[in-house]
């Protein structure tokens, strides 16, 4: 199959790029190369490379020619940029999905949208996780430019009959996740024996999914979801100060390092999905955090620093400031 996947130098996309030629599928990438999008980490893997915007239409025209299905990975993704700036997230999230649907529409295409748990918002502790039929109560502008996308998606399958399909996976991890998310930040942070600031009393609650794991998911969504049709795709649960202490155990850094900081606006305490219906297709995982996943992830940055350290010494740099310094005085 040939499979064009927006978003394919970004975090997920990138591992997802990396599984589609493992099968021998042909993929084409399309990305804007965002501070968060890095032709490296899928410099090894064979593939065709396009950037551009999804909110293009030529661009967009160009890159899915000949192609039989479309995987949405591309996203402003991170939850603290949308407090900074809502906008971008619009523009990505929404206007760029729609145009991407108009295309499939009209070139008769499979369509995925990669979405997020985060669209269901906070799930009350004693709650039971989350089934693709709850109702959306997104808290961030991230999450909620990621439900508007997912409703274009719906609304393109009834009015337009798009053969599309939506995933929403839990919090992500593993190699090349840009170091502005909790775990690649605080292992980088921690191998530099910089601060590590937890937002308020660390006790929130995410669920934790490799992301090899996830785009396992996303590939049998692909080839055998239903029209129309939402799949959770779920992780390990853990409190925040759990990961935390584990990544302290795997780096060897000090509690020292621990700073509580002024906490997220709007954060959700927790997360917690049901994913019934992809283990209904067949899917399973195959890591957990706690099960070595952690563990590896914490190996390929301890053995990857080539691969960070530019990125922690350029544009970072600023955002970093912006986020952290008046949280931790500096
Ligand atoms: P990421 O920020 O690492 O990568 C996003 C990629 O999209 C980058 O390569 C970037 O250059 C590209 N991009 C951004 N705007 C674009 C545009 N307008 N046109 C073309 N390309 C553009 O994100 P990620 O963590 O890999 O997330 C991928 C997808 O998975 C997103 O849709 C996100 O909402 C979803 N998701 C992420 C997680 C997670 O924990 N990271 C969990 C569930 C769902
Ligand atoms: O749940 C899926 C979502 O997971 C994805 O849709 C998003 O793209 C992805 O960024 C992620 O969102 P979160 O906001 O949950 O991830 P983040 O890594 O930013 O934060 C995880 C938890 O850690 C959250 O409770 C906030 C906390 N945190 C995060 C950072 C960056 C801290 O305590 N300190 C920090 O510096």
């Amino acid at each position: 199959m040939r499979v064009l996947v927006t978003g394919g130098a970004g975090f997920i996309g990138s591992h997802y790029v990396r599984l589609l030629a493992a099968q021998g599928d042909e993929a084409v990438v399309l990305d804007k190369l965002t501070y968060a999008g890095n032709r490296e980490n899928i410099a090894d893997v064979s593939h065709t490379f396009h950037q551009g915007d999804i909110a293009d239409p030529v661009a967009v025209a160009k890159a899915a020619e000949g192609c039989d299905a479309i995987v949405n990975f591309a996203a402003e993704s991170h939850v603290d940029r949308s407090i900074m700036g809502p906008a971008e997230f619009i523009l990505t999230d929404v206007l760029g999905t729609q145009v991407l649907l108009d295309y499939a529409r009209h070139h008769n295409l499979r369509y995925v949208q990669v979405s997020t748990d985060e669209v269901y918002g906070d799930i009350p502790l004693e709650a039971a996780p989350s089934t693709e039929d709850a109702p959306i109560r997104a808290s961030s502008p991230y999450s909620a430019s990621k439900a508007g996308g997912d409703l274009q998606v719906l609304a393109y399958v009834r009015t337009f009959g798009v053969n599309a399909s939506i995933t929403r996976g839990a919090n992500t991890y593993g190699p090349q996740q840009y170091p502005e998310k909790l775990l690649p930040l605080f292992i980088t942070n921690a191998f530099d024996g910089l601060e590590l600031p937890v937002y308020g009393d660390g006790r929130q609650r995410r669920e934790w999914l490799h992301a090899e794991d996830h785009c396992a998911g996303i590939d049998l969504v692909l080839r055998k979801g239903g029209a129309g049709e939402i799949y959770n795709v779920s992780g390990q649960e853990r409190e925040n100060m759990d990961v935390i202490r584990g990544i302290l155990d795997h780096t060897g850094a000090s509690p020292d390092l621990l700073r509580h900081v002024a906490d997220r606006p709007g954060h959700d305490r927790r997360y917690a999905i049901d994913s019934t219906k992809l283990r209904s297709l067949g899917w399973a995982p195959r890591h957990t955090l706690d099960g070595g996943g952690l563990a590896d992830t914490v190996a390929w940055y301890r053995d990857n620093r080539a691969w960070w350290e530019p990125i922690k010494s350029g544009e970072y740099r600023a955002y970093y400031e912006a986020q952290y310094g008046n949280r931790l005085g500096s």
